[in-house]
């Protein structure tokens, strides 16, 4: 890469927001469905972690190209979710039955506007990291290993694996407008912080991401679990030897979500700039979603079109999700916050939070964060260090 064009890129970086125009993203020298390994080798056959081609997506990642002409006309007719209910947050009870009926909910206003001012200001800081790294060849940016192209995740992306060492996610915890809902989700305020973190997909991520869950729910039948069922509500009836009948174990499951994650807007969700899809139902759906290539179109436009900055999404994280195409010119960022169920056991809990980050919370958040705060004086390993290869995360948490 000549110097010319590697201080063009950095130009590029330093004027970089998450929720204006950039001219960061949509390049032409990254082809379609590329992907790389954790040490940056291109892979021509997968090895390691392998995503999923949409072999449906436009041809070149060239904004103006003729087939993402063609895609941006389909989804600007189709796009979004039709009748998509945006609850307030004083609308607790609604938001939390809306959740439990779809495996998901968009709140609007979460943020005020310093809050969103923060994060905004913490994503583009944390995304520069990221980018920083050229790509192979001509390519303007290193793909994350494992990842589509232009697709980047905060959590995975930090060497930590979390990003609870920055003061934008830390702060985010415990919020007047989402700490009633949680609670009201899970029927108690004992649950945990698993993590904080996010993904964002830059301008010209052409494909869409597989539908997915996050995590695999074990639906163990445990105490815990079913008297965390009994305070939402859950009726138990018995079967004619003195157990739970199938009813009311599939009720218990689907009330228990093991991990709620609120993702947060920092722009608004277009038809254009890739806004997340959710498949309604889907969080006590056995069955794996459908492969890319067999994935129906009504599925492919079931996104949150419609939902302004400053909202967010509290998802079921068992509910089959994905990213979708951003042909537009600005950054889409969905910044989260991941929380464990009361009932759930210290189990993969990781230390990822300093303790002086700890030392500026909130009583309730102090006590959600017990099981992921370092002690005093020792850094958690990773914390600070963002690359997208998976090799020099690793070696940076070792060292
Ligand atoms: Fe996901």
């Amino acid at each position: 890469m000549t110097e010319a064009r590697k201080q063009q890129l950095q130009a590029e970086l330093n004027s970089l927001t998450v929720h204006q125009e950039t001219r960061v993203g949509w390049d032409e020298n990254t082809p379609p469905n590329e992907t790389l390994d954790q040490y940056g080798n291109l892979l021509a056959q997968n090895r390691g972690v392998v995503p999923v081609p949409d072999n449906r997506s436009p041809k070149r990642r060239i904004y103006d190209d003729p087939t993402v002409e063609t895609l941006r006309a389909h989804l600007r007719k189709h796009n979004g979710i039709r009748g998509l209910e945006i609850c307030d947050p004083s609308e607790v009870e609604r938001a939390a039955r809306i959740f439990r009926r779809d495996g998901f909910v968009v709140i609007r206003d979460l943020l005020n506007a310093e809050q969103l001012e923060l994060w905004r200001a913490g994503c583009a800081e944390a995304l520069r990291q990221i980018l920083d790294t050229p790509g192979p060849g001509e390519r303007k940016y290193m793909t994350e290993t494992g990842r589509l192209p232009h697709r980047y995740s905060y959590g995975t992306c930090s060497a930590s694996r979390q990003m609870l060492h920055h003061p934008a996610w830390a702060n985010m915890l415990d919020l007047p407008t989402t700490t009633p809902i949680v609670t009201e989700i899970f029927g108690s305020s004992d649950y945990r912080v698993w993590g904080s973190g996010g993904d964002l997909c830059l301008p010209g991520a052409i494909e869409y991401q597989h539908l997915h869950s996050d995590g695999r729910d074990g639906q163990h039948l445990s105490e815990a679990r079913i008297e965390g069922a009994k305070r939402v509500g859950v009726e138990f009836n018995t079967d004619s030897s003195g157990n739970f009948d199938v009813p009311t174990l599939k009720l218990i499951m689907e009330m228990t979500p093991p991990t709620v994650t609120i993702n947060f807007l920092m722009a608004d969700l277009t038809w254009e700039n890739g806004p997340i899809r959710q498949i309604p139902g889907t969080h006590v759906v056995e069955q794996p979603p459908p492969i890319t290539d067999d994935e129906p179109d009504w599925m492919r436009h079931s996104t949150l079109v419609g939902a302004p900055a400053g909202a967010g999404v509290f998802r079921d994280n068992r509910a089959w999700h994905g990213a979708t195409p951003n042909l537009s010119k600005v950054v889409r960022a969905l910044p989260n916050v991941e929380y464990a169920a009361p009932w759930r056991t210290q189990d993969g809990f990781k230390i990822v939070m300093p303790h002086e980050m700890w030392e500026t919370l909130t009583p309730h958040a102090q006590k959600m964060c017990e099981w992921i705060k370092a002690e005093p004086g020792v850094w958690p390993p990773g914390a600070g260090i963002m690359h997208p290869l998976a090799n020099e995360r690793e070696e940076a948490a070792k060292s």
